[in-house]
């Protein structure tokens, strides 16, 4: 499947978020470097796109690695420096880390979110995830298509995003599956949550 040419390239990917995020692009990942704080040494970033969060860790001895299936993005990232590898997080073989972070992009796993979650709970890292709960991807407008044009990753059309409700009710549902604590840190247009694993 043809993928968006949103995620292949990331100036027009920029672009395009700094449209939907109107102008919080940027934003967006200093709330989430927020968060990475105290003992954490290691974080890897999963679905990473772009490399805000690797500059940060780059910028305070933490080591970054991060995987997307982008070619272009990882070509980007491993350009800048950046221990990048182009794999699906589905997949690939997780490292050990003190965190993961997924930022804008647990919609992608919405089919096989049983299997996301497994894969990193069975891990000992804890897990930010900033998830959009206000969308306009099923607004019938310009805005609206240019969000649904652009996540398509090659796997497929992503038509389905979260809200507050399903977003809260799948983490409920995953901490009956595997138990968790889970903290919502904050609700803008991503919800932003801290899990940590017994
Ligand atoms: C909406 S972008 C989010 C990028 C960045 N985290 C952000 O918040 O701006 C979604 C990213 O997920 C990647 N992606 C989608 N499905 C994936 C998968 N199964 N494995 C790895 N990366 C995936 C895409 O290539 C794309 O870079």
């Amino acid at each position: 499947m043809k993928r968006s040419p949103f995620y292949s390239n990331i100036f027009l990917y920029r672009l395009e978020m700094s449209i939907l995020h109107k102008g919080k692009y940027r934003k967006r990942f200093q709330d989430v470097v927020d968060l990475i704080e105290g003992n954490i040494t290691s974080v890897c970033e999963l679905c990473f796109g772009d490399i805000f969060i690797a500059e940060f860790c780059r910028k305070n001895n933490i080591s970054w690695m991060g995987i997307d299936l982008s070619p272009e993005f990882c070509r980007y990232a491993q350009g800048k420096g950046f221990n990048a590898t182009l794999d699906n997080v589905l997949t690939a073989e997780l490292p050990n880390t003190d965190m993961y972070i997924i930022q804008g992009s647990l919609y992608h796993f919405k089919d096989k979110i049983d299997k996301f979650f497994d894969r990193l709970l069975k891990k000992k890292g804890s897990i930010i995830i900033a998830e959009p709960v206000r969308n306009f991807s099923s607004s019938d407008n310009f805005i609206g298509r240019l969000a649904r044009r652009a996540s398509n990753a090659g796997i497929g059309h992503n038509s389905f995003r979260y809200d507050h409700k399903s977003l809260i009710d799948e983490l409920r549902r995953q901490q009956l599956r595997s138990p968790y604590e889970y903290e919502v840190i904050h609700i803008d247009r991503e919800m932003l949550i801290k899990i940590t694993c017994p």
